[in-house]
């Protein structure tokens, strides 16, 4: 009923800019969003840790394909990992190392942990790709590890992992 008038109206200005508006205009939002959120203060942030704003700016700044990855669906493969790490700054050793800061950082890096000899060897910097092949299959990735996790198959999941892992743990791009 309300789309009568609507629709004549339009089709009356269909040669004009009324009802073109209507259309999305691609370009604007996503400028905005590139723009980014204006800075929170640091001493706010600081004391609880990154806030929702400041996440999606580190999401929008990873390279592809973790620029577009699911938040919330790394957040629910996290689950995977959370009998075994935490990742917030300080937080406990368990049965696997605390990973705030893991990517840039040398693998088998965290003084109060003691690692495998396979893993103190292995000598790389964590990044993107080498937690991609990692959490694909530990086993196979570095044999005698003793992270006994049967490995993540799909790799979208595991983008998606990576790209919360990036955001939650302090990773600066
Ligand atoms: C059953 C416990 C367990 C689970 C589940 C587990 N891990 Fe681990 N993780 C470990 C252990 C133990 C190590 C140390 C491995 C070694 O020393 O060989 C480790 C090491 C790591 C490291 C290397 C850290 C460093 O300081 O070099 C990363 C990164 C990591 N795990 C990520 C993950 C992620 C992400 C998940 C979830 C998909 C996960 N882990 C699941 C136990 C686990």
């Amino acid at each position: 009923m309300r789309l009568g008038p609507i629709l004549a109206a339009c089709a009356l200005a269909a040669l004009t800019t009324a009802c073109n508006k209507s259309e999305p205009a691609p370009a604007a939002p996503a400028a905005e969003d590139a723009a980014g959120p204006a800075p929170v203060p640091a001493a706010a942030a600081a004391a609880a840790g990154p806030s929702d704003e400041e996440k999606k700016a580190v999401l929008a700044s990873l390279p592809a394909p973790y620029n577009t990855a699911d938040l919330e669906n790394g957040e629910a493969r996290f689950a995977l990992c959370q009998s075994c790490h935490t990742i917030t700054q300080g937080g406990a050793n368990m049965t696997g190392p605390n990973l705030h800061g893991v990517f840039g950082r040398k693998s088998a890096s965290n003084a109060e942990f003691k690692y495998s000899d396979a893993l103190k060897a292995a000598n790389w910097t964590w990044d993107a790709d080498h937690l991609n092949q990692w959490l694909e299959k530990p086993q196979t990735f570095l044999p005698g590890t003793k992270m006994a996790f049967a490995g993540l198959k799909d790799a979208k999941d595991r983008t998606d992992l990576i790209a919360f892992l990036m955001v939650e743990t302090g990773h600066k791009p």
